[in-house]
Formats: structure tokens, sequence, C-alpha cells
């Protein structure tokens, strides 16, 4: 066989603007694209609780024989108990297996959805929502539909749209909602919604998979895992990815896990197995390294209050983030209400400029941002906020029509 020819695919929609900002020579840059924590000298840094629990790790370690398929029945206990607390968390309907980073769940999820629900089904995914999900889903064979979510003027939910478009999906569909901290908007479901998202669930036999990504970074990690015990408590069958590349800052380390919440113990096994035999086409069995770090900084009491207050001091830093940028598009633009931005939750704040605007803030200032306007808070620190806000400011003069 030879190659046919074939033109080059296009850079992905987040990754590939890091690869573009890295290849830029202008040294005032600034990276607002990828979902990465910053702190305000433009760092990523090893959190102090993960590089103790590696020191420890790595002395301890005796072997890199391979883990379970579905990781240490340990990870996925602490995991557990971690989301759902010491009650919920050993709930016989209940499984978490380890997967690399949230990526890696969604696509054991959606491969196990197909193997035992089918490839018929749609997955509903919202409108605008993280790019790389419609990828997911489409490559384990299924049909994306979209509800409406993200109501520009007011810069909250569109319940109203939401709730109508989720009337047509079936009980073959999966149905993606976020957790917390929206992917790309900052705009969060409230308990009340829900609640109705349970029942809706529960009536009309559609899946929730839930991302939980950000689990932290918009209040505490127990107060934005709420969403995932209402659905556990109001017996709801669904499946979650975890994720702790932002929480735990192990990016690179692809340390997530996929909840499986089924009718009961002996259906949440079934399932199990067959998300293990997804898993084992796809990686074969997880990568141990970063998992191993968690699950110690999970099992440790001071190890996990060390990371508790460095979440914390994460959560803190987007806030500051968050309210110096609103501070510093409101004395530049103050025919606008920037307001919205302080009240966005998590690092993603969605800006409301255009393709345009971003497109010209690229090219005429190596300011760089998705091209749907969301920009990523810790990105701005200090030393480049003036630069970004009057760019911002330009860029909506240069470009009034949007
Ligand atoms: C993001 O949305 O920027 C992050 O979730 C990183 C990624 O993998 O896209």
């Amino acid at each position: 066989m030879g190659w046919p020819n074939v033109e080059p695919a296009p850079p992905d929609p987040i990754l590939g603007l890091t690869e573009a900002w890295r290849a830029d020579p202008n040294p005032r840059k600034v990276n607002l694209g990828v979902g990465v924590f910053q702190d305000e000298q433009g760092r990523t840094p090893v959190l102090a609780s993960v590089k103790a629990a590696e020191t420890a790790l790595v002395a301890a370690e005796l072997t890199k024989n391979y883990w379970p398929i579905a990781g240490d029945p340990e990870y996925g206990r602490r995991v557990a108990e971690l989301i759902w607390g010491a009650d919920g968390g050993s709930d016989a309907r209940l499984r978490v297996m380890c997967a690399p980073g949230g990526t890696g769940a969604l696509r054991v999820g959606a491969e196990l959805v197909g193997a035992v629900v089918g490839r018929g089904g749609a997955v509903w995914l919202s409108r605008p929502t993280w790019p790389n999900h419609r990828g997911i889903f489409t490559a384990a064979g299924f049909a994306v539909r979209e509800y409406p979510y993200f109501e520009p003027a007011g810069g909250g939910v569109d319940r109203g749209a939401m709730w109508a478009a989720l009337e047509a999906a079936g009980p073959r569909d999966v149905v993606v909602l976020h957790a917390g901290c929206h992917n790309p908007t900052g705009a969060d479901l409230e308990p009340e919604d829900w609640q109705r998202l349970a029942a809706a669930a529960r009536e009309r036999g559609w899946l929730p998979v839930v991302d939980a990504a950000y689990l932290g970074f918009g209040g505490t990690l127990q107060q934005d895992a709420a969403p995932l015990r209402e659905l556990l408590g109001a017996g709801v069958e669904f499946l979650a990815a975890i994720s702790f590349s932002k929480n735990m800052g192990l990016y690179r380390d692809r340390v997530g896990a996929l909840a499986i919440v089924a009718a009961d113990g002996q259906a949440a096994e079934a399932l199990l197995s067959h998300a293990r035999c997804a898993a084992r086409v796809l990686y074969s069995n997880p990568p141990a390294h970063g998992p191993q770090v968690a699950m110690r900084i999970l099992a440790d009491r001071l190890l996990r209050e060390m990371w508790t207050r460095e979440l914390d001091a994460m959560r803190e830093r987007i806030a500051r983030a968050r309210a110096a940028f609103a501070d510093g598009l409101a004395a530049r633009l103050p025919a606008r209400d920037w307001s919205f931005i302080r009240r966005q939750r998590g690092m993603f704040s969605f800006t409301g400029l255009s393709r345009a605007h971003t497109e010209w803030l690229r090219e005429h200032r190596s300011i760089y941002m998705t091209a749907d306007g969301r920009a990523n808070v810790v990105g701005l620190n200090p030393d480049n906020l003036d630069y970004v806000c009057d760019a911002i400011a330009e860029a909506l003069r240069e470009r009034p029509a949007g």
C-alpha cells in the first residue's frame, strides 16, 4: 500500500494554540489559551504535596509491573471516598476505575455505552462545549446533537432553551454535563437544575455523563462535587469522568477516573468488566505513576491537608485574576458591563470577544485565546494585565462589528 496524498490535519483548537504561542518570537506574547493553572509569575509549578508524595513513592517503589486494567482498586476507593464521602463512596452501585486523565475516562465511558447500549444513539453536548467532547464521542460512533446552554446577554445559563432541547433526548442517548466551571463559559448550573436533571434522566432514560475536570476551582472540591453526590443520591444511573490534571497539577501524568453508577452492585460490576474490555483495546492498562501519587495524597492525612491548602490557594489566585481582569476592562471600556467575569466560575472567562477579535489579538499583539473568546484568566499576571486589557480595548475599536 502507498500512502494517499493527504492534507495536514488542522491544529487542535486548544493545544495547537500552545504550540503556536511557543513558536511566537514576540517577547510580550501571552497565552490565555489552554486551561492550565499559572501563578502570578506565570509558572505552573509542581505542587508541594505532589513533590512530597512523588519523592516517597520513588523511594518505596519496588516494581514497574503492569497495573490491573482498571488500576489499583485502592485508587478507585480513595477517589470514590473523596467525591462521595465515606458512605457514598462505598455505595454498592458505584465502581471507580483509573483512567488516563479526564479524556481517557470520557473515551472509555463512550466505548462502554457503545458496547452495552449500542452505537445508534446520540450524544447531547452543550452549545458551546469543550471541543474534544465532539471528537471523543464521534470516535466512539455517536451522532452529535446539541442543547443550547449559554445566554450571552446575561452571561448565564439559558435554562428555558436547555430544558426544551433536552425534551428530545431519548433512552438510547447520552447527555454530557459539566459538573462545574463549565468549559468554555464558566456559567454553572444551580443545585435545583441538578435535581431537575436527575428527575429528567430517570423519567426519560437518558444517561448523564458528567465531566468533572475542575473540581476545587469554583468552590471547595466538596462543594464542586455536589452534583455528583446529587445524582448518586437520586438513584440515577450515570457516568462521571474525573480528572486530577488541574486540581493536582498533574497534567502530563494523565491522572483520571471513570465512575460508573448502575442500578445495583451486580450491574455495576458487569459494566465495569465491559469498561475494562474497552480500556484494554484502547491503551491496555493505565499509567500508574500519577495515579499512585494521587492515591498517596488522598491516603495520607498530612499530604491531603497540604494539597487542600494548595488547592485553596489556586482558587484564590483565580478569583484575584478575575477581579483584576474585570477591573482592567471596566477602566478602559466603561460603556460595557464586565461584571460577568467575576461571576463566571473556574479558570475560564467567556469574554464575548468574537473570532475576529481573537484573531486580531493574536496577529497584532501575540495574545492567544481560543477562537470562541474563551480566556484562561490565570494567564494574566501583574506583568501582562495592562498589556492585555489595552489590547482588548484596541481590538474592539479595530473590529467594531466583531
Ligand atoms: C482546556 O480546555 O484548555 C483543557 O481542558 C485542556 C485540554 O485538554 O483541552
